[in-house]
């Protein structure tokens, strides 16, 4: 059934709103689903996906290729690319690592729009800071970590967004490890992104294995392509260009 809460919406000519109809096939009538309840099953999977609003529009299409110089860029975007289309057999998950505004959550995101509008997958959007602190707030007893972390473990897809940032006590790296290795051991796929490298650039900088621990980063070696964005920060390149746009 389709439901439409606006009176004045069409209902859909095809099925008259059932969300079936009637085809022949072989000179037999047979029930199908109709087209559109199968777009108001995705529509009701993107809202269900958590994207967060700044981050919804973000499609591959949308993903410039604008650095000449940055071999990097069209790499990851074809990489990302193969992972749609191959999905549900893409093999491995996805890490995309690299510096603020590389456009790194741009790339998941396109993905899970991707997987969501073509595919029909059961996708899901984390932050990862948001994630530990709302694990963290069950710590008083009010609330239980497993009912945050069991939507995410049972999604097709999930993108961990920002994967090492924020301060993750013991404990909640525990919960973590559960959440990366159950989706790890059920084989679905996760796409994550971080700002953190796996090699130290300069004295004292902590590496993605410092802020994850060895255990979960052993797992994402095992389960996910490394995709590297080493290019500039897209944001500045947009700032740079306005400004020159606007200077005589
Ligand atoms: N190659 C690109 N083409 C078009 N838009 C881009 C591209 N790269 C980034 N953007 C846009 O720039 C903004 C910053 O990108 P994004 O948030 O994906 O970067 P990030 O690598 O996740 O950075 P951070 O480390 O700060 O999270 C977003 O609005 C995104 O849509
Ligand atoms: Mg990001
Ligand atoms: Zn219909």
């Amino acid at each position: 059934m389709v439901m439409t809460t606006d009176a004045s919406a069409a209902v859909c000519p095809h099925c008259g709103g059932t969300g079936w109809r009637l085809v022949d096939e072989d000179g037999t009538q047979v029930a199908r689903r109709c087209e559109c309840a199968e777009s108001t099953r995705r529509e009701q999977l993107l809202e269900q996906a958590g994207i967060p609003e700044r981050y919804r529009h973000c499609t591959l299409d949308s993903f410039e290729l604008w650095n000449a110089e940055d071999p990097t860029l069209g790499r990851a975007k074809r990489a990302v690319e193969e992972f749609v289309d191959l999905y549900p057999e893409s093999g491995k998950g996805l890490l995309l690592m690299g510096a603020v505004g590389t456009g790194k959550t741009h790339l998941a995101v396109a993905a899970l729009n991707a997987l969501i509008a073509d595919k029909g997958v059961r996708g899901r959007f984390a932050d990862f800071t948001t994630l530990v602190l709302e694990i963290q707030m069950t710590f008083d007893g009010s609330g239980s970590s497993r009912d945050i972390l069991r939507p995410l473990i049972a999604a097709d897809v999930l993108v961990l967004d920002e994967l090492g940032a924020g301060k993750v006590t013991p404990w909640v790296m525990d919960l973590l490890y559960y959440l990366v290795n159950s989706r790890y051991v059920h084989n679905r796929l996760t796409i994550f992104t971080t700002n953190y490298s796996d090699f130290a650039h300069t004295a004292g900088q902590e590496t993605l294995t410092d802020r994850v621990s060895a255990r979960i980063r052993s797992r994402l070696f095992e389960n996910c392509r490394r995709l590297e964005l080493r290019g500039g920060d897209y944001r500045r390149f947009r700032l740079a260009e306005a400004s020159e746009r606007s200077t005589p």
